[in-house]
């Protein structure tokens, strides 16, 4: 990691997704060229507030509510034309001009309406062992893709390539809708027509991503801000498997996602939330229930930006955190949602996992069948509001404790502090800081 110059960066979720990630996008953007959005597709809920409006994004890159920089949606993504165009839509209705300043990488997989059937076909068959996706497809999608089936951007925009492909593949679809789930067969004509008429007007967005970004970064210096989406414990291989998406959310997965290699980001910004939350089902030990479960969420405002959902919500897991600061070789940390801890009368973290026999184990790559027994660590609460706060010195002095063990725990400098949902409740460290202890 180089200093304050570090021209591309990389800021990824290291939970289980909904930690911020899209408003510390918003805030860093100002100051780059480029935003990427790199994997996952619409399963994806980025909220940027600014000037008394909020945002969702689900494939659109946080940088595209800053005019004149560019966006892009790079290889590794999965990408739903009619949502796209929605958003796009919602995006311009809001006063933001997106021509000329996004782009879409021709090897991008589309989401395809059977995509969508399927996840809820899949879903409501699985009953209790049901995954809890967010609907939107993905798995299906990049299943197709391994399977190498799949539709891409470059076949959409073209209309007899887009019909090659799908007198291919929907009859398929179609087997496995009416035989396996009982549901009526989709009709390639209609597809064919709605994919088309989207892939026309999204046509002049297409381009060679990696190209693009070579060139952008190689010959015209621009600064690349990387967007990543979900979070580390969602990883398909790294993750909380098989609760977990159907992408790799690390920063490896910048290079097969962009074509950009990993080896030119000079700063891995990691965002940790305070706490912890997940949608969805899946393994969560430092999950809490009742009173302060409800107050995080109430105050937190816990809810799923793309279904809805109320989030489960806990303490910090240092254990599963080390774990995804590891995998993703992360420089600094951004810790989010401060604020939402303010009126606890104390905190808590998971700080180590102990087996059966009583010995710490690390993150493991299976929770079934395994008892484990969850070591907390107490801080005391600051009961102070630090809303208002825009230096590290304002803020109470037990917060700053709470902030220098997760720093020194982490290993890792703070680069900022979220303590508040809009654009201009933030703290900044440049260089950044490893807290002392007061
Ligand atoms: P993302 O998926 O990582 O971009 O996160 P989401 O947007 O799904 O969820 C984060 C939520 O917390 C959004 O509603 C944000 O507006 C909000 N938020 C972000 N940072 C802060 C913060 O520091 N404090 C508070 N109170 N809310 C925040
Ligand atoms: P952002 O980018 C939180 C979760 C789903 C489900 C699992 C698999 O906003 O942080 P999928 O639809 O991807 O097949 O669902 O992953 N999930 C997320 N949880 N934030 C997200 O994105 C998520 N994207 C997927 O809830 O448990
Ligand atoms: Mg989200």
């Amino acid at each position: 990691m180089k200093g304050s110059e570090n021209r591309h960066v990389c800021v990824l979720g290291t939970q289980w997704g909904d930690e911020g990630k899209g408003k510390i996008v918003d805030v860093l953007s100002e100051s780059f060229d480029v935003i990427v959005r790199f994997q996952g597709g619409a399963n994806a809920g980025h909220t940027v507030k600014f000037e008394g409006e909020k945002h969702v994004l689900h494939l659109l890159p946080s940088g595209i509510l800053r005019p004149g920089k560019i966006a892009v949606l790079g290889s590794g993504m999965v990408i739903e034309p009619v949502t796209l165009l929605e958003e796009i839509e919602t995006v311009n209705r809001a006063g933001i001009e997106t021509r000329g300043r996004l782009f879409i990488s021709d090897r991008a997989h589309v989401v395809m309406p059977y995509h969508r059937l399927l996840d809820r076909a899949r879903e409501e068959r699985a009953g209790d062992s049901k995954i809890g996706t967010t609907l939107r497809g993905i798995g299906p999608c990049y299943e197709d893709k391994a399977a190498r089936r799949g539709i891409r951007m470059a076949d959409l925009i073209e209309p007899e390539a887009l019909r090659i492909r799908l007198e291919r593949i929907l009859p398929q679809k179609n087997e496995l809708l009416t035989e396996l789930y009982g549901q009526a067969p989709l009709k390639l004509e209609s597809v064919w027509k709605e994919l088309s008429s989207a892939g026309e007007k999204l046509r002049e967005t297409v381009v060679n991503v990696t190209e693009f970004l070579a060139e952008l970064s190689e010959k015209k210096k621009r600064r690349i801000l990387f967007e990543g989406a979900q979070g580390a414990l969602l990883d398909l291989d790294l993750g909380t498997y098989p609760y977990v998406t159907s992408s790799n959310t690390c920063l490896s997965a910048v290079g097969t996602g962009s074509g950009f290699s990993p080896r030119k980001i000079d700063e891995v910004m990691g965002v940790v939330k305070a706490y912890t939350t997940r949608v969805g089902e899946g393994p969560f030990p430092s999950e809490i229930e009742g009173e302060t479960a409800e107050l995080l969420r109430e105050t937190g405002n816990e809810y799923g930006a793309t279904t809805g959902r109320p989030r489960r919500c806990g303490w910090l897991d240092m254990v599963a955190l080390r774990h995804a600061l590891t995998a993703n070789d992360v420089d600094t940390l951004v810790i989010t949602k401060l604020d939402v801890l303010d009126a606890l009368p104390e905190i808590r973290a998971a700080v180590a996992y102990k087996n059966g026999e009583g010995r710490s184990v690390g993150f493991p790559a299976s929770f079934e069948g395994r008892t484990l027994t969850v070591e907390w660590k107490t801080f005391p609460g600051w009961r102070s509001p630090t809303g208002g706060c825009r230096t590290f010195e304002e803020l109470p002095e037990a917060c700053r404790n709470y902030l220098a063990w997760i720093s020194r725990a982490a290993g890792r400098p703070l680069r900022m502090i979220s303590v508040g949902g809009d654009r201009d409740n933030v703290i900044r460290f440049d260089p950044p800081l490893w807290p002392e202890t007061p």
